[in-house]
């Protein structure tokens, strides 16, 4: 397990109307590879801010982001774009699918982004839709997939590219509680079998015992650290700040 990556003091204020909000003031943070962090917490305490500071999807106001040894928020337009492209994947709570595409198609699609032909690309997509399950589904387009499945299609699309950090953001939000805990198991087994960065954040408690850490946040501010000795069990307090 190796840090990939660190937050140093990391401030965001939004401006709405004449009001600032301080969403997140001086917060640092260390993620490991090869493992699942879940990041729980109220809605609105900046957990999809901090998400997207992390995953070069928003500009912090001040501090640091390395990841994978690079400073995310050093590279140009052209450097972020192809970092995100070939070492993250994403999941949204909304699965973001196109409505016109079979689930292989959607898969597909990004890896033809990533310069693959279209042979390889197939072969990857099928796998990774084999991965999440979903192999004897992939000819069905978005509205004919419960929720669940959906939310596989929307993981495998983010898997097929192998990425090395991979974010979710209220990934269970819309699912019921099976569909649920489905999702998060094979965001788990993504984590410990492929060694990637797994950041998960999500106000669902439901998740909590699912996670291998677990921070909670509140107001910008991470309150705990802990890490569950086996996923499915107590979490055991690690340290607390
Ligand atoms: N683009 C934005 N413009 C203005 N305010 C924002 C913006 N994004 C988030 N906020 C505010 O920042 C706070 C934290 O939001 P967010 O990070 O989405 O919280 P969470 O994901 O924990 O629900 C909220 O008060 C929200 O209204
Ligand atoms: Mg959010």
């Amino acid at each position: 397990m190796t840090t990939a990556i660190r937050a140093d003091h990391v401030a965001k204020s939004f401006l709405s109307g004449k009001v600032r909000t301080q969403v997140l003031e001086g917060l640092s943070i260390e993620l490991t590879s090869a493992e699942l962090t879940l990041i729980s917490g109220p809605s609105g305490c900046g957990k999809s801010t901090l998400l997207a500071i992390l995953s070069g999807l928003e500009r912090p106001d001040a501090g640091s982001v390395e990841a994978l040894g690079e400073r995310v928020w050093e590279l140009d337009r052209a450097g972020l774009q192809r970092f995100r492209l070939q070492h993250l994947g994403f999941v949204f709570q909304g699965f973001n699918l196109f409505p016109a595409l079979t689930a292989l198609e959607q898969v597909m699609l990004p890896l033809g982004y990533l310069g693959l032909g279209h042979a390889a690309a197939r072969r990857r997509a099928e796998d990774a839709l084999d991965e999440v399950d979903l192999a004897h589904r992939r000819h069905l387009r978005p509205a004919e997939l419960s929720g669940g499945e959906k939310q596989r299609v929307a993981i495998a699309r983010a898997l097929a590219k192998q990425p090395q950090l991979f974010f979710a953001d209220e990934p269970t939000s819309a699912l019921d509680a099976k569909s649920g805990q489905t999702v998060i198991d094979i965001l788990h087994r993504i984590a410990r079998g492929h060694g990637a960065t797994v950041l998960c954040v999500s106000h669902d408690p439901r998740l909590v015992t699912h996670a291998d850490r677990v921070l909670r946040m509140e107001d910008g501010r991470i309150l705990s650290d802990q890490r569950n000795a086996a996923p499915g069990s107590s979490p055991v307090e690690e340290s607390s700040s």
